[in-house]
């Protein structure tokens, strides 16, 4: 069993379309152990993604992750990293497959509707920063 971290971005959450991706997940066989909506505060933001804090899209990135609230969730499954990849579609959503999360619900690649975790360290990572294990279930 492998773990991984979903967050459903701001513009998928003002579109209503929480339930749409968290069905994805679900029919594809991850199970949702643990999920939160919530509102991200700047220093959590830049926390979370100070590994991009160099890249020029730093301060897009961080003033789109805050400008509304999110859905931060931790899969489980066989593969569930990759699948969650799989199913989210590329960074970019005009160069995502059809079917995928991002082509069906994004805009952009900054309003790009879903991050998931790229590796299986990364993601423990990434649970540990919104979960502790009493969370998770
Ligand atoms: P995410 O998977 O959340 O990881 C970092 C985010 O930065 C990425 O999705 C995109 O939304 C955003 N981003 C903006 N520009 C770029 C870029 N040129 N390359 C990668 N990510 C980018």
């Amino acid at each position: 069993m492998e773990r991984t971290l979903s967050i459903i971005k701001p513009d998928a959450v003002a579109k209503g379309v929480i339930g749409k991706i968290l069905d994805r997940f679900e029919s594809n066989g991850l199970k949702i152990v643990a999920t939160r909506k919530m509102q991200l505060s700047r220093t959590n933001a830049e926390a979370f993604y100070a590994v991009h804090a160099e890249r020029p899209f730093f301060g897009d990135l961080v003033d789109f992750m805050i400008s509304g609230p999110v859905v931060v969730t931790v899969l489980e499954g066989k593969n569930a990293m990759q699948i969650n990849r799989d199913l989210m579609g590329a960074t970019n959503p005009k160069e995502a497959e059809v079917g995928t999360i991002r082509a069906d619900f994004a805009e952009n690649i900054d309003a790009n509707a879903v991050h998931g975790s790229d590796s299986v360290e990364n993601a423990a990572i990434e649970i540990a920063f919104f979960f502790s294990e009493r969370d998770i279930s």
